[in-house]
């Protein structure tokens, strides 16, 4: 299992746009269970915008692959919030980052009940204050052309937004380095 120091300086409390009070940390390696939870929540298109396949859960090699992070290169962030005494995970940021450690792929997965309510771009914000902090300079995503909501925040964050006719998707890129 990669698990380098656990980043704990990147725990943040913060009231989303929708006025949720999420907490936003990195994700631990006894996330898995509330990882699975927010899964079974997930609607078959959220799934679809988030993984490009159709899938009903994540494998057990999948999961165990989704939790195992090295801190040092990447960047996993989870939104929580408290519901009946118990933590559970409301939206994931992960920014997997190349050997250079420059340029990263991210993605975006906010469960359907949160949705439309600022998760995400608060999830975004952090992770991109992460990198930048970290000196990764490019940061790249992909984004069906159906996900009007994942590129509307793309666009509004300053992605530049480009048509990829042979993903046949969007690739979305922000230079941090600026
Ligand atoms: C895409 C996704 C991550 C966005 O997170 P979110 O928490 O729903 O989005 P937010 O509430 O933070 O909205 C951010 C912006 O998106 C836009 N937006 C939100 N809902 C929208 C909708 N239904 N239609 C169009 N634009 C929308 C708005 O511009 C909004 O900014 P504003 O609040 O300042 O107006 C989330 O909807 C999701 O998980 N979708 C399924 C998985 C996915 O698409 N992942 C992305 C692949 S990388």
């Amino acid at each position: 299992m990669i698990m380098r120091t656990y980043p704990d300086k990147y725990e943040i409390s913060t009231i989303t746009k929708g006025g949720l009070k999420v907490s936003i940390r990195p994700l631990r390696v006894d996330d898995a269970p509330l990882f699975e939870d927010l899964f079974d929540i997930l609607s078959p298109r959220t799934i679809y915008y988030r993984f490009f396949m159709r899938l009903k859960k994540p494998s057990k090699e999948m999961l165990a692959k989704l939790m195992q992070i090295d801190h040092d290169r990447d960047a996993v962030l989870v939104a929580t919030d408290i519901k009946e005494g118990r933590e559970r995970i409301l939206g994931v940021f992960r920014l997997m980052c190349y050997p250079d450690r420059k340029e990263g792929e991210f993605s975006l997965l906010v469960g359907d009940p949160w949705q439309g309510k600022g998760v995400g771009a608060k999830l975004l914000e952090h992770g991109l204050y992460i990198a930048k902090e970290r000196g990764v300079e490019l940061v790249l995503g992909m984004a069906l052309p159906e996900n009007k909501t994942m590129l509307a925040l793309a666009r509004k964050r300053g992605f530049a937004v480009r048509w990829d006719s042979d993903a046949c998707a969007y690739d979305m890129i922000i230079d941090l380095k600026s």
